[in-house]
C-alpha cells in the first residue's frame, strides 16, 4: 500500500473524512503530512482494514505527540497506553453514549483520540461527531460576541466521580480513579492551534457552567447551544468494521457513541493524544 496514492474522501459537509490507501503501520513522512492536513481540515478522519496490534497502535499514537493515559477508563492490562472501551453482552449502559469531547475537563485537554474496532456487533454502535467549526460559525455575530467574552468550567466528576454516572451503573466495575476528580476552565471560543479557526468549546459531557455564573444561570445557554451544535448539517456518522480507525480533534469536535446493539459485545482500543492549554 506504501507509494500508492492516498485519497482523501469527504463523509460530510459538517466533518469527517475516510483515509484511503494508507498503511498506519508504516506511513512515510510524506504521507504523514497528507493524514496531518486530512485532520486539520475534516476535524475526524477514518480509516478501513488497519490491521495494527497494540504495539503498532501505540507506535502511530506516538507519531503524533505524547500519550495522555486516562485516569478512570478500564486500562488494557498489558498495555497502559490503550484504554478500552467495552461493552459487554450483559451490560446496558456504553461508555461516550452522550455528546462529548474527551478530557476537556483537564487544564491541557487531549489533542486527538484515535479508536480502534477489535469486537463489534453485526448491527449498531456507530458513532456520531459533530464539527464544532460549523457550530460556532452558525451563531449570529451577537451570540458570537457575547460567547467570545465567557469561559466555562469543566468537570469530571458528573461522569467518574463516586456519586458519577459511570459508578451508579453496570460499568462502575471497570471504572477507577474516582478520588482523582477535578475541573479546569477554557473558553467557550478558542483558536484552534493549528487551523486557526474559531471553535465552540463547551460540551454536555463535562461543561458545569460559565465561570462566575451558577450552574441554574448557565444551563438556559448550555442548553441552547448543547440543541445548536448537532443540527444534522454539522455532524457525520461512522459505521465500524473490524480494523476501522476513527482519529478524531477533541478541540474541533464532539462525539457520541450510539448504544444500540444490547445483548451483543463491543470492544474499542482507544489512545488519547495530550494536548495543551487552549486560548
Ligand atoms: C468514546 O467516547 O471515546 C467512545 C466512542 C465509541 O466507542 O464509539
Amino acid at each position: 500500500m506504501n507509494g500508492s496514492t492516498i485519497e482523501v474522501k469527504k463523509l460530510s459537509a459538517g466533518c469527517g473524512a475516510e483515509v484511503l490507501g494508507v498503511d498506519l503501520r508504516n506511513l512515510t513522512n510524506s504521507q504523514m503530512e497528507t493524514v496531518r492536513q486530512a485532520y486539520v481540515d475534516h476535524g475526524v478522519i477514518f480509516f478501513r482494514e488497519q490491521t495494527l496490534t497494540p504495539e503498532e497502535h501505540i507506535a502511530f499514537a506516538r507519531r503524533w505527540g505524547d500519550i495522555d493515559i486516562n485516569k478512570f477508563f478500564p486500562a488494557n492490562g498489558q498495555y497502559p497506553e490503550i484504554a478500552e472501551v467495552r461493552k459487554e453482552k450483559e451490560q446496558k449502559t456504553n461508555i461516550g453514549g452522550g455528546w462529548h469531547t474527551d478530557h476537556s475537563y483537564d487544564a491541557s485537554p487531549a489533542m486527538g483520540s484515535i479508536l480502534l474496532a477489535r469486537e463489534l456487533p453485526d448491527d449498531g454502535g456507530d458513532t456520531l461527531f459533530a464539527s464544532m467549526y460549523a457550530a460556532y460559525e452558525a451563531l449570529s455575530d451577537g451570540m458570537k460576541k457575547t460567547l467570545g467574552s465567557l469561559r466555562a468550567v469543566h468537570s469530571n466528576a458528573i461522569a467518574f466521580g463516586a456519586a458519577g454516572f459511570y459508578k451508579n451503573s453496570d460499568q462502575a466495575g471497570g471504572f477507577k480513579g474516582e478520588g482523582l476528580v477535578g475541573e479546569a476552565s477554557h473558553p467557550v471560543v478558542i483558536t484552534h492551534p493549528e487551523s486557526g479557526r474559531k471553535a465552540l468549546y463547551v460540551n454536555p459531557g463535562f461543561t458545569q457552567r460559565f465561570e462566575g455564573w451558577t450552574d441554574m444561570e448557565s444551563k438556559p445557554l448550555l442548553d441552547f447551544l448543547y440543541a445548536h451544535a448537532v443540527r444534522p448539517e454539522f455532524t457525520c456518522r461512522f459505521r465500524w468494521a473490524p480494523g476501522s480507525i476513527a482519529f478524531w480533534d477533541n478541540r474541533a469536535t464532539w462525539h457520541y457513541a450510539s448504544n444500540d446493539y444490547h445483548g451483543h459485545r463491543r470492544l474499542m482500543h482507544r489512545i488519547t493524544i495530550a494536548g495543551a492549554p487552549l486560548g
